[in-house]
């Protein structure tokens, strides 16, 4: 087992009605507040609403940038910033999913200084200070809520990835089950692939570290026994809180204590099909990630087998790989680019910028055969 540190300031208020407390809790860091948010789901479901009234109650000023697209874009971290900045705002609200809480993180540290959120991705600029950021999250998936991860995506460069840094942990984060009972169930099943794909990314890093290993095992089964139940009751809280909970546990840091690293080779293909494509995130990585273990299966037997016998009681490789390929099939995610209407026509386009963006992860690197089998398996 490695050494490691457990950090994690985020404060997490998790459960019915934990909203109520948002104003005392805006307050405490100033009365000028940058709301984010995206393209409209919060106004349709009444959230927008209760957190305006929330902040009212407490006299804060409050300045808006919405429509935030998922698979947010940079551009929109700039505009926003230069709102924030404008108007001197002292802390930045967001409310919505992983692309409204990822911007919000960019924004924090692009505020304070005077070029693109893009120079702390491309390396020219690393974060000195950050706005503090409160977020109200509404689609369980990312675990953006509690980590200092914020993905973007520059269609300039094209290029989308991730950047971290610990000044992107969001102050206070506040997580009620019912704020996602109105994520409509493709995006419901997108974020339950996330879920597993991050608990994956995790368990295929190095390192010998058998709790979390466990843990990781622990979250996979919650969400396959209860994500097909929660797309059959969409409305159901219990469930929607297990998912959330869930999601929030396979990202916040909690299954790589001990670990030498997470993988991430799988997000770095997926995050190439949403920026080539708009794909959303969860359903690219439900593409990704059995085509990822075909074609690496050799390469890690003995993890396949143990994965295999703590999830679905078979020490089989194959039949591992083929059990998460129903299991997302069987909730309406895609295994295969043709499911989002991409043809194999595409191939040596999807080829070319995984081997520009030199795709692979940290502890499994990909040869170029590797990644022309991916490609092919994709289809
Ligand atoms: O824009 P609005 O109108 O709010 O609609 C959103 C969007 O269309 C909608 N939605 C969200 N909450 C809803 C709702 N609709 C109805 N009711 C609600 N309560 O859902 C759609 C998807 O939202 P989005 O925020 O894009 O989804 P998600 O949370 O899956 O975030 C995806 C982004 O996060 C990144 C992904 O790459 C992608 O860009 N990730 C961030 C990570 C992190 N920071 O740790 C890790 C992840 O691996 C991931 O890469
Ligand atoms: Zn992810």
């Amino acid at each position: 087992m490695e050494n490691f540190v457990a950090y994690n300031p985020t404060i997490l208020h998790f459960g019915k009605g934990v909203v109520n407390d948002l104003g005392k809790t805006v307050e405490s860091f100033g009365k000028r507040v940058l709301l984010v948010y995206g393209k409209g789901s919060v106004k349709k479901t009444g959230l927008y609403d209760e957190v305006i009234g929330r902040l009212k109650a407490v006299n804060a000023e409050v300045f808006e940038y919405s429509g935030i697209k998922s698979n947010p874009v940079i551009e929109d971290v700039d505009a926003a910033a230069e709102i924030g900045r404008k108007n001197r705002v002292d802390v930045i609200v967001a409310v919505g999913g992983g692309s409204v809480i990822d911007s919000a993180k960019i924004i924090s540290i692009t505020i304070p200084v005077a070029h693109s959120g893009w120079d702390f991705y491309s390396g020219k600029a690393k974060p000195a200070t950050a706005l503090p950021v409160i977020a109200i999250l509404t689609l369980a998936a990312t675990g953006t809520e509690m980590n200092p991860f914020a993905v973007q995506s520059n269609h300039k460069t094209k290029i989308k990835e991730g950047f971290h840094n610990s000044f992107l942990y969001p102050r206070h984060s506040f997580l009620d089950p019912q704020n996602t009972i109105s994520v409509p169930r493709n995006y419901t099943a997108y974020g339950i692939a996330d879920l597993i794909a991050h608990a994956l990314e995790a368990y295929f890093g190095a390192g010998d570290a058998t709790l979390s290993d466990r843990f990781i095992f622990a979250i996979i089964n919650e969400a396959l026994e209860n994500g097909p139940k929660l797309l059959d009751n969409l409305n159901d809280y219990d469930l929607r809180a297990k998912i959330m909970y869930a999601a929030n546990t396979a990202l916040n840091g909690f299954t790589m204590y001990g670990k030498v690293n997470a993988d991430w080779g799988v997000h770095s293909l997926g995050h190439i099909l949403s920026l080539m494509f708009d794909i959303p995130h969860g359903a690219s990585l439900s593409i990704a990630y059995p085509a990822w273990m075909k074609t690496l299966k050799d390469r890690m037997p003995e993890r396949l087998e143990l994965l295999g016998k703590n999830v679905f009681g078979t020490s089989s490789p194959d039949e591992t790989i083929s059990r998460f390929e129903a299991f997302f099939q069987k909730i309406d995610c895609p295994v295969h680019l043709q499911q989002t209407g991409i043809l194999p026509d595409k191939k040596q386009e999807i080829y070319d910028l995984f081997i520009r963006n030199n795709v692979g992860g940290t502890n499994y690197q990909l040869s170029k055969e590797e990644v022309k089998q991916i490609v092919d398996y994709l289809f």
